[in-house]
């Protein structure tokens, strides 16, 4: 295999413009969203929608009725603030990976927009899109990413002109993991920014803190991660009755520090020197914190973009969209089904 020695500078990126404005449509999960890059790939607004299941996970049926349902509203407050659809360019939406209903609503809009306005159609892959917000908004060109959301923990870097999945977990995502123990408190989805104040509350209590007491299982095998153990783990230290905001503390340590180990022995061993993070879970300060920390001891950099373009949003699938549309990667009609299990190194990188 024939590797990169490094990925070219984003910054060329920045000087093609599209000539108009991508909009961008995210419908991968929980959440419908729009937004929108202007011909220079900065982002604007995206209006979104989220499903917050009362009970239990996402029903990926209901969630596609959610979905159905908004749409229309998101794209016409869309329209009556911030984009005049004759500036219009073309429509990116996600492909996959994701769930099939709720895929298919969004590519539905897609489509019916793309031959309305009659503009180009670009498929995206939604993981490619978190690497790549990241990598535009933050000026870092050749990172390892470390993609935590809610189903998706893997580390990533840019070889041979694809995504390489260097580590990832081996059972579910963090988010997931993080989202699944909050429910089972009672805290409504999404329960990572629960935790992570509930986690700060006891930093608060205890400026010194311990984890005697608190050990859970460590989530690293190798280059990848584990969390359904730890998961089980921190239930069982709650039912013995440790303080749940200890609980949520210590959760976060081990799980954010087995993340960061594997994030940073991908780092030694692609021989890179940034550090990019990436998803819903890449919200968290302490995360981004212990990010900061790795980095700065290895003489490298960090970098996280805004949180409004860590979480699902239409402008991420927009700047991915921009970036396929100038470097030629348009989706015909009869190949924009959506793929379900998309893999994030299927994507051929084509962009600098
Ligand atoms: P993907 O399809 O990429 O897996 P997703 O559907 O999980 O994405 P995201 O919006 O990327 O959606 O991530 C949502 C996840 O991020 C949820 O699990 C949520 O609990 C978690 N999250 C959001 N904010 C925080 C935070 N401050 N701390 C920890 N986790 C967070
Ligand atoms: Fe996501």
């Amino acid at each position: 295999m024939v590797i990169e020695s490094r990925a070219p500078s984003c910054e060329a990126n920045r000087s093609r413009d599209a000539g108009g404005i991508i909009l961008g449509i995210e419908s991968t999960a929980h959440t419908f969203s729009i937004g929108w890059v202007d011909g220079l790939g900065v982002p604007g607004k995206s209006v979104s929608a989220f499903v917050r299941p009362v009970k239990g996970g996402i029903h990926p049926r209901e969630a596609a009725d959610h979905h159905a349902k908004h749409a229309g509203n998101i794209l016409q407050e869309l329209l009556d603030n911030d984009v005049q659809l004759q500036d219009v360019k073309a429509i990116a939406f996600s492909q996959g990976p994701g769930l099939g209903p709720c895929l298919r609503i969004g590519a539905s809009v897609a489509r019916s927009l793309a031959i309305q306005l009659n503009v180009p159609l670009v498929g995206v892959n939604h993981c490619v899109a978190h690497i790549e917000v990241g990598r535009e908004r933050c000026d870092c060109d050749d990172p390892v990413l470390l993609y935590a959301s809610g189903g998706n923990t893997q580390v990533i870097a840019r070889l041979d002109g694809k995504y390489r999945v260097l580590g990832e977990t081996l059972d579910i995502g963090i988010g997931n993991m993080l989202d699944k123990f909050a429910r089972e408190q009672g805290i409504p989805f999404p329960g990572g920014p629960k935790i992570e104040s509930l986690a700060l509350e006891w930093l608060h209590d205890n400026p010194d803190p311990s984890l005697e007491g608190l050990e859970l299982p460590y989530a690293v095998q190798g280059m990848d991660l584990a969390f359904s153990g730890v998961l089980n783990a921190a239930l069982n230290l709650v039912e013995k009755g440790v303080p749940l905001p200890a609980v949520c503390w210590s959760l976060q340590e081990h799980t954010f520090a087995a993340c960061v180990e594997v994030a940073e022995r991908a780092m030694a061993h692609a021989g890179k020197d940034e550090l990019l993070l990436g998803g819903g879970v890449a919200c968290n300060e302490r995360l981004r914190s212990m990010c900061q920390i790795m980095a700065t001891s290895r003489d490298s950099t960090s970098h996280v973009p805004e949180k409004f373009l860590c979480i699902d949003n239409g402008s991420m699938i927009a700047t991915l969209g921009r970036l396929q549309l100038l470097w030629g990667s348009e989706t015909p009609l009869d190949e924009s089904g959506v793929r379900q299990d998309l893999r994030t190194d299927e994507t051929p990188i084509l962009w600098n």
